[in-house]
C-alpha cells in the first residue's frame, strides 16, 4: 500500500549545503516527492507544529533553532514510506547516530540531539497532521488514488 509522509529538512540541513545529498537519498530510495515548499517559520508555526512538545525543557531551543532560517518540506510517497524514512534519517541524536546508524542522515548531516537536520513523521496520524499543516487538506496533485 503506498502511503505518503513528510519530510523535512531543518535549517541547519538548509544551510550545510545537504539539500541536493538529501534528496538524492529520497529519490535514489524510490520515493517520489509529490509536494516541496520552502517555508521560513515563525515562532506561532513552530509551536503549533511541535506543540506535543511543549512541556519538555528543551522546547524554546527548539523553537528558537526551528525559526532561524528556512525549512524545506516535502510530501513523500511511497510503499512504507512511513517507517521507511524514519529509518532512513536515523536516531534523533544525530550524535549517537554517528555511532549506531553511521549511514542514517542524521548521522551524516546532524550534529547534535537538538540539530539533527531533518524531520520525519512517526506515524500515520502524525502524518496526516503534518502534511495538512503546510500543504493543507486538498492535495493539488491528481489522481492520487488511481496512480
Ligand atoms: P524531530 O524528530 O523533528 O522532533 C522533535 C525535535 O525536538 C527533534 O527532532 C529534535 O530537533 C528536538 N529534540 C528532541 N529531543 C531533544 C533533546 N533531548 N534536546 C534537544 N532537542 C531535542
Amino acid at each position: 500500500e503506498k502511503e505518503r509522509t513528510l519530510a523535512m529538512i531543518k535549517p541547519d540541513g538548509i544551510y550545510g549545503n545537504f539539500t541536493n545529498k538529501i534528496k538524492q537519498v529520497i529519490l535514489q530510495s524510490g520515493f517520489i516527492i509529490v509536494q516541496e515548499m520552502m517555508v521560513q517559520l515563525d515562532v506561532a508555526n513552530a509551536t503549533l507544529f511541535y506543540s506535543e512538545h511543549s512541556e519538555k525543557s528543551f522546547f524554546p531551543s527548539l523553537v528558537k533553532y526551528m525559526t532561524c532560517g528556512p525549512v524545506l518540506v516535502m510530501v513523500i510517497e511511497k510503499t512504507n514510506a512511513i517507517s521507511d524514512w524514519r529509518a532512513l534519517i536515523g536516531p534523533t541524536d544525530a550524535r549517537k547516530a554517528k555511532v549506531s546508524h553511521p549511514n542514517s542522515i542524521r548521522a551524516l548531516c546532524g550534529s547534535s540531539s537538538e540539530r539533527n537536520c531533518v524531520h520525519g513523521s512517526d506515524s500515520p496520524i502524525s502524518a496526516a497532521r503534518e502534511i495538512s499543516f503546510f500543504f493543507g487538506d486538498v492535495s493539488p496533485v491528481e489522481h492520487w488514488e488511481s496512480a
